[in-house]
């Protein structure tokens, strides 16, 4: 695991597109997303960029169940408002979470990353640890799944939501099995809240507890951390 320290969002954001821009000139054509505020920086410098995406595919993490596209909460949303609006894809796979089965739609996630494998994943971190919407406790052998939100990650939430009681309770998620596959992660996080979730990922063991900690197991990791966020690392 590499660790990067940076000022802020807007220098650790350029770095992930530095990263990014090497492994797209090295050939990568699939590219693993996230949503939140950890991202947006790094979605403005592509933006901004002269990259070409319309020969990529992205694929991302997550999405609410019960909200499809046209809702502003909803992550299908939020990626057409922070990137692919401004910056054409060939094709922007995020789960559907208006399935009506929603068995089998994680079997069709699951089978589009089989047949698109990721070349590089932006990931952010919760304040519990949880990459994609991977809660603690979550086994590291699950692919993509239907997930329960915990209280934690519905409260951190809320702010997007008119209130708490808005936030959806389940979302789909690629797995820690499906994150793994990935041949490149670049993990950022920024601010203190969290600072403990980082340093247990980095120094701590390896445990379902604190699922980003199963990136230690990966050999291609990134992490961008501001100075509040890795305020415990040496
Ligand atoms: C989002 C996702 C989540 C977030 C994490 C951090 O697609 O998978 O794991 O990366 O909750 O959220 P922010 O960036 O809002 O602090």
């Amino acid at each position: 695991m590499k660790v990067i320290k940076v000022k802020n969002q807007l220098e650790g954001g350029k770095i992930a597109f530095n990263i990014l821009s090497e492994k797209i000139a090295a050939g990568a054509k699939t590219f693993g997303l996230a949503t939140g505020s950890t991202p947006v920086e790094f979605y403005n410098q592509i933006i901004n960029s002269d990259l070409d995406f319309t020969d990529k595919t992205s694929i991302n993490l997550d999405e609410y169940v019960g909200l499809d596209g046209s809702d502003e909460q909803s992550y299908r949303y939020f990626m057409n408002q922070h990137l692919f609006n401004e910056k054409p894809f060939k094709a922007n796979f995020l789960p559907n979470g208006k399935a009506a089965d929603l068995e089998a739609e994680v079997k069709a996630y699951d089978a589009i990353i089989d047949e698109h494998p990721i070349d590089f994943q932006i990931l952010g971190i919760g304040h519990n640890g949880h990459i994609g919407f991977n809660e603690p406790g979550t086994s590291f052998d699950v692919t993509t799944h239907v997930v329960d939100l915990t209280e934690s990650t519905i409260s951190a939430n809320a702010r997007y939501f008119a209130s708490e009681a808005h936030v959806p309770k389940q979302a789909i998620s690629m797995g820690i099995a499906s994150i793994l596959k990935s041949k490149t992660l670049v993990l950022m996080a920024w601010g203190e809240g969290k600072a403990e979730a980082i340093n247990g990922m980095v120094n701590g063991e390896v445990t379902e507890s604190l699922p980003a900690s199963v990136l230690q197991q990966h050999d291609d990791v990134i992490v961008i951390v501001d100075e509040a966020a890795g305020k415990y690392l040496k």
